[in-house]
């Protein structure tokens, strides 16, 4: 019986192309599925777009088109960028979507049916860019929203509202209460610490529809309003299992395992979404994870600053499996990070065309010099000393990693063992040993290649294409996926080597070319 798993990103915006920020959430998502996936798990991976609010209407006028025609090309982009990442989601939720609608307002109707919802007037900063109200004293000096810089208007309406504060104490107890059946993990620490410091002083009701914008989902119980933007997104994790119509699927994935997002989002779904779980009598998620943001040269990524990197530019300068790897792995997840076009190079250069390509190069060209492209006999058990000093120090540092969404550490560790190998190839000189002994020339040949099989088999969630070369071009036995599932079980090194005596081997030279 495998063991279930359900993994989220955000549904991006379609107001816009995705950026290097939104891959970054959706690559790490799609590694962590893969991983899971080795591990034996029965992955579930959701991510889609948001598609209803004001800023898709305003987005939609300045294009003079209509908001589900915009939403129909932007959605498609979204999906042929995923699918060119290789991102392997189980399912693509858009939110103008019929089963949607019907899970929304199921929603909606049951938390109105429990008393959570009332009607009221109201006067509010709405930031059209957020996609919510503020009061005052969430703005800057200037009266300004942190994250847009931009003041937000003034609106009156007679809305519904959610009574979020009824679920205060509910909350707060799920969150700090680490043996709560319905614990709510958030990390990193620190952002979970600014949860529950925001908690304890209370929660103000918020709205849950607008009468003003159309471009919604109307209320069951009043189709004059559409439900609020991000009550509207959040609900597609839901949607995206199969609630309410396929409830089995949605009973056997739900809760997430996780939600990945970064720190502008967590209250939405540390908090928000939690509350409206909890009121329609569902479990909130195992745990939120909010990772921290990308800034480019200093400065926030913007369209109006045009500095923005896209998916395409890294894809069409490192190809798909660099991509994945620079991008998951050059800011540590928790925190902010600066990057520049000069430091993803570095990192491609050092990373993958140093360090791992030269590896895999030099020994292929030596087993193609000596042993006429072909994996030299195996002599005695002595020849799995390295693979399985290697094995065992991925085993620990790696997986750890892994398990907690530290992919720059994870990445670290393969790099580690990658210099491993390398330092020890150094350390045997086979070139000069190749003039002696080719006994012990066809041991240390033998050697690398089980090595560099071990080292592919780790790089499967990261680089799925260039682990397969990998696999393939040192004459590794066996489906890599197969392979890898085996021995993530009980790290087991086959008695023959992974790449069998007399395998035919291929040139790998430019698996990842230095780029100037
Ligand atoms: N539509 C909402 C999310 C609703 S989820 C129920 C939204 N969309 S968004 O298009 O603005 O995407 C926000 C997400 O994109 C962030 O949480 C993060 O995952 C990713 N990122 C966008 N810019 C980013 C950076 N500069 N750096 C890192 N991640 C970034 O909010």
């Amino acid at each position: 019986m495998k063991i279930k798993f359900y993994i989220t990103t955000p549904i991006y915006y379609v107001n816009d192309v995705a950026h290097i920020g939104h891959s970054y959430t959706t690559i790490t998502a799609d590694i962590i599925a893969r991983w899971k996936r080795l591990n034996n798990f029965d992955v579930f991976f959701v991510t889609g777009t948001d598609e209803h609010g004001e800023k898709i209407v305003s987005a939609a006028k300045k294009k003079g088109q209509t908001p589900l025609a915009l939403c129909d090309e932007m959605s498609e982009k979204f999906k042929k960028i995923w699918n060119l990442l290789n991102i392997s989601y189980t399912n693509f939720i858009r939110t103008t979507e019929k089963r949607h609608f019907i899970a929304v307002e199921k929603i909606v109707q049951t938390l109105f049916d429990k008393g959570f919802i009332f009607k009221k007037k109201y006067e509010g900063l709405y930031c059209t860019g957020c996609e919510r109200f503020y009061s005052k004293k969430d703005l800057d000096k200037t009266g300004c929203c942190f994250f847009h810089k931009t003041k937000p208007l003034l609106q009156f309406e007679e809305n519904y509202f959610f009574k979020l504060s009824a679920f205060q104490n509910l909350i707060l107890d799920r969150i700090t209460d680490p043996y709560h059946k319905e614990h709510i993990e958030i990390l990193p620490k620190e952002r979970k610490n600014e949860i529950i410091g925001k908690l304890k002083i209370g929660l103000e009701d918020i709205s849950l529809s607008r009468s003003i914008v159309k471009w919604g989902i109307p209320l069951p119980f009043d189709k004059e309003q559409t439900a609020y933007v991000w009550i509207d997104a959040l609900i597609n994790y839901v949607t995206g299992l199969g609630y309410p119509e396929d409830i089995n699927k949605f009973q056997k994935y739900w809760p997430a395992d996780i939600q990945l997002m970064a720190k502008d989002i967590l209250w939405f779904h540390a908090v928000i979404w939690p509350a409206i779980l909890i009121g329609v009598e569902l479990s909130p998620p195992k745990r939120i994870y909010a990772h921290g943001f990308f800034t480019l040269n200093g400065n926030k990524m913007s369209k109006s600053l045009s500095n923005v990197i896209s998916p395409q530019e890294l894809i069409d300068k490192y190809g798909v499996d660099a991509t994945r790897y620079i991008v998951s792995t050059i800011i540590p997840f928790d925190s902010d990070g600066d990057i520049s076009w000069h430091e993803l190079t570095l990192k491609y250069n050092v990373d993958l065309a140093n360090n791992l390509g030269n590896m895999i190069s030099r020994i292929i060209k030596m087993a193609a010099k000596y042993f006429n492209l072909k994996t030299p006999h195996k002599i005695n058990n002595l020849d799995l000393e390295l693979v399985k000093k290697i094995s065992k120090l991925l085993k620990v540092s790696f997986i750890i990693n892994m398990n907690n969404i530290q992919l720059h550490k994870a990445a670290q560790s393969l790099q580690n063992a990658i210099t491993f190998i390398n330092k020890q190839i150094e350390y045997d000189t086979p070139w000069k040993i190749a003039k002696t002994d080719t006994s012990k020339l066809a041991h240390h040949i033998f050697s690398y290649l089980q090595a560099i099989d071990v080292i592919a088999l780790y790089l499967l969630p990261f680089m799925p294409i260039s682990a397969k070369k990998i696999w393939c071009a040192t004459g590794a036995n066996g489906n890599i996926d197969e392979v890898a599932k085996k021995y993530f079980k009980d790290f087991i090194i086959p008695q023959d080597g992974f790449s069998i005596s007399g395998s035919q081997l291929q040139n790998m030279e430019n698996l990842f070319l230095r780029i100037v």
